[in-house]
């Protein structure tokens, strides 16, 4: 189980996939989102939009077209409304099923970024716990030996990331 922290930009990730965080329209959007669709190019959208959508908690598994990663992993995190609506259930879904799909489509590589914790105001701590718990139960589950890299945009979340990991898993650092 390889599971690193690092501070970047997710665009620039050589991974074999990178996970979009994304909206129910899947049709693009602000943050990570908007980065991804600029760095891939307009066929990606293309494809998006034959996707029909996607529901909080799913994913969608596309090409990366221009990125220099092979696939992106649309997922669409929950909209924090204070952690009473199953947010923290959703977000664990959206690891879960971009794992898998990453899984199904032969990926050695991941990126998440820090997924709802940006426009959608989940907190960045709870996020982190929520993620990495999702993250070791996967690898609990499965002989999966994928690298997964979170990437953090800021040193911010990325103390907050690296702090879960050394407090409840030290194992993994
Ligand atoms: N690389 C890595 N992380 C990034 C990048 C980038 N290029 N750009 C932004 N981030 C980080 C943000 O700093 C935040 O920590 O991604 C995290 C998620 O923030 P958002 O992109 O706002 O995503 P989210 O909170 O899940 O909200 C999703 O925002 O952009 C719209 O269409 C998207 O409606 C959807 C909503």
């Amino acid at each position: 189980m390889k599971i690193q922290v690092i501070e970047g930009d997710i665009t620039q990730c050589r991974v074999d996939a990178i996970v979009n965080a994304a909206n129910r329209s899947l049709l693009g959007g602000g943050g990570v989102d908007g980065a991804i669709h600029r760095a891939a190019g307009p066929e990606l959208l293309n494809e998006c939009s034959g996707l029909g959508g996607c529901e909080t908690g799913e994913a969608r598994i596309t090409k990366g077209y221009r990125l220099a990663a092979r696939h992106v992993i649309h997922t669409v995190g929950p909209v924090w409304s204070g952690g009473a609506r199953g947010e923290a259930e959703l977000l664990r879904r959206c690891y879960l099923n971009s794992m898998k799909l990453a899984e199904q489509a032969g990926c050695g590589s991941i990126a998440f970024p820090a997924i709802s914790t940006g426009v959608y105001r989940y907190p960045l701590e709870e996020a982190a716990r929520v993620a990495l718990k999702a993250l070791v139960e996967y690898f609990k589950e499965s002989n999966s030996d994928m690298e997964v890299f979170l990437v953090c945009f800021d040193s911010t979340s990325a103390e907050v990331y690296r702090k879960e990991i050394k407090e409840n898993y030290p194992h993994l650092q």
